[in-house]
């Protein structure tokens, strides 16, 4: 798959000021921090078009992105959306504001027609963390199709990311009889990349 074009749409508070439902899409959830925004860029190949920072809690509303692909040189376009949702787990935000985001993921997570697939970010330097667990847990209750990704692992020696990604994957062999996809990525050196489009060109014909 070729990217042609991506392109922002726009920011919403909440599920029901989402944009018209109309495309597949495709949203990355993760802890603040983990790299969803710079996880767009790559795909994209656009620096900038969601914005990053080193402080956790840059993305705070629901961000539409429209893309225009093509399966081959001069075939028809393709448009489907990605989505960029604010991080999970950030400790300086006050409990209020932890509710009202967990209720305005919950609710687009749950109630988005149009959502194909939802990308799971994990941080691939550390050992499994519970949030994590608990967030991934939560989404088989509610039956969400996602693909488990594995960042930020040009920062981390190939044998602690292995050993991580198969602890994590270990502990949820103890609930679940169908592993999710897992896909190792990296931001900067663009790791990754080729599989998660493949996966989205799959989803995007069924
Ligand atoms: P919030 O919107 O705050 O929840 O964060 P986010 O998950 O969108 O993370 P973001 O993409 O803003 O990245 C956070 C920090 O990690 C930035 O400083 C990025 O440059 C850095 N980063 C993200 N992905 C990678 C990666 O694959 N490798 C390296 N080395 N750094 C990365
Ligand atoms: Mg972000």
């Amino acid at each position: 798959m070729q990217i042609k074009n991506a392109s922002y749409i726009i920011s919403s508070p909440s599920y029901d000021k989402c944009p018209k439902a109309d495309k597949p899409e495709y949203a990355f959830i993760g802890r603040s921090n983990v790299g969803k925004s710079s996880l767009i860029n790559m795909l994209c190949n656009r620096q900038g078009l969601a914005k990053t920072s080193s402080t956790p809690g840059k993305t705070q509303m629901i961000n539409h992105f429209l893309i225009e692909s093509t399966r081959k040189e001069k075939a028809k376009k393709e448009y489907w959306n990605l989505v960029d949702l604010p991080g999970y787990g950030y400790a300086k935000v006050a409990q209020k504001e932890r509710k009202t985001w967990g209720k305005m993921i919950e609710d687009y997570i749950r109630k988005r027609e149009n959502l194909v697939n939802l990308f799971v970010l994990i941080d691939s330097r550390h050992k499994p963390q519970s949030i994590d667990l608990d967030f991934v847990q939560s989404l088989g209750d509610w039956e969400i199709p996602f693909t488990l990704i594995f960042t930020k692992s040009d920062k981390e020696k190939p044998g602690v990311v292995k050993r991580n990604v198969e602890t994590f994957t270990e502990l949820l062999r103890a609930h679940w009889q169908f592993l999710p996809q897992i896909i190792v990525t990296s931001a900067t050196k663009k790791l990754g990349r080729d599989e998660m489009l493949e996966l989205i060109q799959e989803c995007n014909l069924r």
